[in-house]
């Protein structure tokens, strides 16, 4: 039996839906508590309302289940980040800062902070974008993921609170929506293609962007959480790598199985945040320290994710 009581908060995202299954397979479902500010219709486990915003609540909710570790999954993405900067800073910082302070005075042990792929901006290598890079975001989502990368850092050297992040690449699912992101286009893309319509992307066709597939992501974050603290060596977050393509090879690959699939291009204010990112990631410091190794590329996804939708 597992000991660890375990917190998702944002569990009806695109990610925190997907990983809180997860969760609840490898501690089983009476000690994963998924919550989120909105309800969740006709969900069977354990769900609670909460606004990240609320210290209070976040406290109140880890002392009542002796939560031991917690997955903050709760943030404004890039795109939808931009049409109210200064709200989405108070969002996804003054979240931050409650669940680490709530981590410091309670049980909590570890604490899951996902970063991403915004926070590189002006003067990176664009290819194989090094861990080390430089971090000059340009959105307020990424100034923001840049630093909670550094907060994580702190409350770890300071406090000795296991914080572990991921820079997480744009995640392609098939069991969920994102909402918000400059990446969404390589989800919705697919969900036009099974229903058999015309698909108009707002990025240009040669914008290469890092990728990685639902099934990678989230092993990568239940890997970096089940690794020995001795191993994670880099504690502001971890670059992370699935796949690396632009629209047009994206669309090609879909292509191929849905013969007659078309695809026209219309960039709008998410091309400037894509062309502001990295194409690629090396990420063999997570290889290194943890052993990350992806399982999906361009191909065995397309597969995948078409198989899934059309059922
Ligand atoms: N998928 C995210 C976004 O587009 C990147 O972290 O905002």
């Amino acid at each position: 039996m597992s000991k660890d009581k375990i917190l998702v908060i944002g569990a009806n995202g695109q990610i925190g839906s997907v990983l809180t299954e997860a969760l609840r397979k490898e501690f089983g479902d009476a000690n994963v508590i998924a919550t989120d500010i909105r309800a969740r219709e006709g969900y069977d486990g354990q769900f609670e309302l909460l606004n990240v915003l609320d210290r209070p609540a976040i406290a109140s909710t880890v002392n009542r289940h002796g939560i031991t570790q917690v997955y903050h999954l709760a943030a404004i993405l890039s795109a939808k980040g931009e049409q109210n900067p200064l709200q989405t800073w108070d969002i996804n910082m003054g979240g931050l800062f409650n669940v680490f302070e709530v981590a410091r005075e309670t049980g909590v042990q570890k604490v899951f902070f996902p970063s991403s792929i915004a926070v590189f901006g002006a003067d990176i290598p664009k290819q194989m974008t090094p861990q080390n890079a430089v971090l000059k975001p340009t959105t307020v989502y990424g100034m923001s993921k840049a630093s909670g990368e550094l907060w994580s850092q702190y409350y770890f050297q300071k406090f000795g609170l296991d914080v572990r992040s991921l820079r997480y690449p744009g995640v392609i699912g098939w069991q969920s929506q994102p909402g918000g992101g400059t990446t969404d286009y390589a989800v919705e893309i697919y969900h036009y293609a099974v229903r058999g319509e015309d698909y108009t992307c707002f990025l240009s066709e040669n914008t290469a962007l890092p990728m990685i597939y639902m099934d990678d992501a989230i092993r990568a974050t239940l890997e970096l959480m089940d690794a020995d603290a001795s191993k994670i060596g880099e504690r502001t977050s971890y670059n992370l790598a699935g796949m690396s393509f632009s629209p047009s090879e994206i669309a090609a690959a879909i292509q191929a199985q849905v013969p007659g699939f078309s695809v026209s291009y219309q960039p709008d204010f998410r091309q400037a945040i894509a062309e502001s990112w990295p194409a690629s990631i090396d990420d063999r410091a997570a290889r290194n320290d943890w052993g990350w190794q992806p399982k999906y590329n361009l191909e065995n996804m397309t597969k995948d994710m078409l198989f899934h939708l059309k059922k």
